[in-house]
């Protein structure tokens, strides 16, 4: 797909597709009443007659008899002004959706002129990039009828030539994330028969092949052993497949500066272990390495753009097995930090995992820390899936990416860290247990993982709820979150240091 930006004729856009925005009971955009000159009143008749209202996610396509035009598809905005950047992006996407339907082979999206409250053109155009990515996504590989994709240009419109350079801009940053965005679907689709912790391994040093300022290091079973990872390890025990500790280092800025540490959790099946999950809550279970995918997608997407800054990615990629081998409810663990840990469940792996990934973070001397993990249902109990939950031992980190989360359109919700909930993990036997009891699930799992993260600025991602979406056995799709959220966040802090 090419995207580009640039200020058009709308007179002179031969077949392409123009996608034009329509409020309703309003006065047409500038676009839209150069069009109705053109096809001498078409649009007001049709909205007149009401064949055509301008509500919101109405989508009308015009092949007009006789015009320069070839194709004018009408997309309905609501009242002016009543549209969310949430609204925003599902409008975009339905309208991205017809258009693909249509087998159109080239668009020039006219919705730049639009009106959201508070959004400016370059995050529009960042919008309808990822947008439009989205609605052209598919996961086929696996298919043997391949649904072919006719759209090969797509251009948006900007209404002042000035702001071309601006334009070009957030249109490099929408095509990163976007490409980010792709790569973390792609891995998370994978089923966990291909997408095992060799196969993230490998993945990680395609990447590292791709961009200069990526550098890979694995650490193998025997490694982790060395270094004392017994809670990762103990994890992993019951696996047929080995265990990694994938660490990619991205090197934009001196070498003296200190990184931000990204860490995802790589559970590439979570079976529940010997604390069995019921069948149906398996299902869905091969995302339980998003986190993963997301920290790849993220240093793409930074290395894409060559941001002016330095990180670092740790990835713990385990499978989460029952069996003879597999540890057990009660096992005692000894954590690479010297804290020993009783396991309640050993569905409760990602803690274990992520707790080991965050001590060995410390060698890199973080300026912050970021985990990102599918950790808990309660998340979803809690925010469904719309927000990513998110606890912090930093004020200022978690307002940075709260407000990251707004400005990407991936928002997150921010859950305490008080002290009363560690109550909920003691243990008789050992420093702590693995599980809290049934209340506050997101926040005792964030407790837990707070043991592991004294020596530094933290934050922890529950994506569990957003970064896949799992209605039902028919409907799971990969979504790519909180790929927008880290580069938007990334994305600032070279900016904030740019101004300091
Ligand atoms: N991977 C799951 C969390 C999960 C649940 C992700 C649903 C996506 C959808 C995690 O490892 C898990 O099993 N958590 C347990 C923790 C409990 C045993 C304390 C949970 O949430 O039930
Ligand atoms: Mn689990
Ligand atoms: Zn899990």
């Amino acid at each position: 797909m090419k995207f580009s930006v640039k200020t058009t004729d709308l007179n002179k856009q031969g077949k392409t597709c123009l996608m034009i925005g329509i409020y309703e009971n309003k006065e047409l955009t500038p676009s839209a009443k150069l069009i109705d000159k053109t096809l001498q009143g078409h649009i007001q008749q049709l909205l007149k007659r009401g064949t055509f209202s301008g509500k919101k996610n109405q989508i009308l396509s015009l092949y007009p008899a006789n015009a320069a035009m070839e194709h004018i598809m009408l997309i309905g905005c609501g009242k002016e002004g009543s549209l969310t950047p949430t609204g925003f992006r599902k409008l975009i996407i339905a309208a991205g959706k017809s258009l693909i339907a249509t087998k159109a082979s080239a668009a020039t999206c006219y919705l730049t002129e639009v009106d959201i409250p508070n959004q400016d053109l370059a995050w529009k155009i960042k919008q309808i990039t990822e947008a439009i990515s989205d609605a052209l996504y598919q996961f086929d590989l696996f298919k043997s009828d391949k649904e072919p994709v006719f759209l090969k240009e797509f251009t948006i419109d900007t209404p002042d030539s000035k702001q071309q350079k601006m334009a070009n801009l957030a249109l490099k940053q929408g095509e990163a994330i976007a490409n980010g965005v792709f790569l973390t679907k792609n891995l998370a689709n994978l089923p966990s028969n291909i997408c095992t912790p060799t196969f993230l391994a490998e993945q990680a040093k395609e990447l590292a092949k791709q961009y200069k300022k990526l550098s890979l290091t694995i650490l193998e079973e025997k490694d982790m052993q060395k270094l004392k990872m017994g809670a990762l390890l103990g994890v992993s025990q019951g696996s047929a497949e080995d265990a990694k500790l994938i660490c990619l280092e991205y090197k934009g800025a001196d070498k003296k500066k200190a990184p931000v540490a990204l860490i995802g959790k790589g559970v590439t099946f979570d079976t529940g272990g010997n604390s069995l999950k019921p069948a149906d809550a398996m299902v869905g279970m091969k995302y339980d390495m998003c986190g993963a995918a997301s920290v790849l997608g993220t240093l793409k997407a930074a290395a894409e753009l060559d941001l002016p800054i330095n990180i670092v990615g740790i990835i713990p990629a385990v499978e989460n097995m029952p069996g003879g081998t597999g540890y057990k409810p009660e096992d005692i663990l000894t954590s690479m930090s010297g804290q020993t840990i009783e396991v309640i469940s050993t569905d409760a792996e990602g803690r274990l995992i992520l707790g080991d990934a965050l001590t060995y973070c410390e060698r890199y001397k973080p300026d912050v820390v970021i985990d990102i993990a599918t950790l808990t249902g309660a998340v979803v109990i809690a925010l469904g899936f719309h927000a990513s939950g998110l606890i912090a031992n930093d004020e200022a980190l978690a307002q940075d990416l709260l407000k990251a989360g707004i400005e990407s359109n991936d928002r997150a919700w921010q859950l305490p860290l008080w002290d009363e909930y560690q109550e909920q993990i003691k243990s008789p036997f050992a420093d702590m247990a693995n599980t809290g009891g049934r209340s506050a699930g997101t926040i005792t799992a964030a407790c837990f993982l707070s043991r592991f993260a004294k020596k530094f600025r933290w934050a922890h991602l529950d994506v569990a709820g957003t970064a896949a979406m799992m209605m039902g056995t028919s409907e799971r799709m990969a979504t790519g979150r909180p790929v927008p959220l880290l580069v938007q966040y990334l994305l600032d802090k070279v900016n904030q240091h740019a101004k300091s």
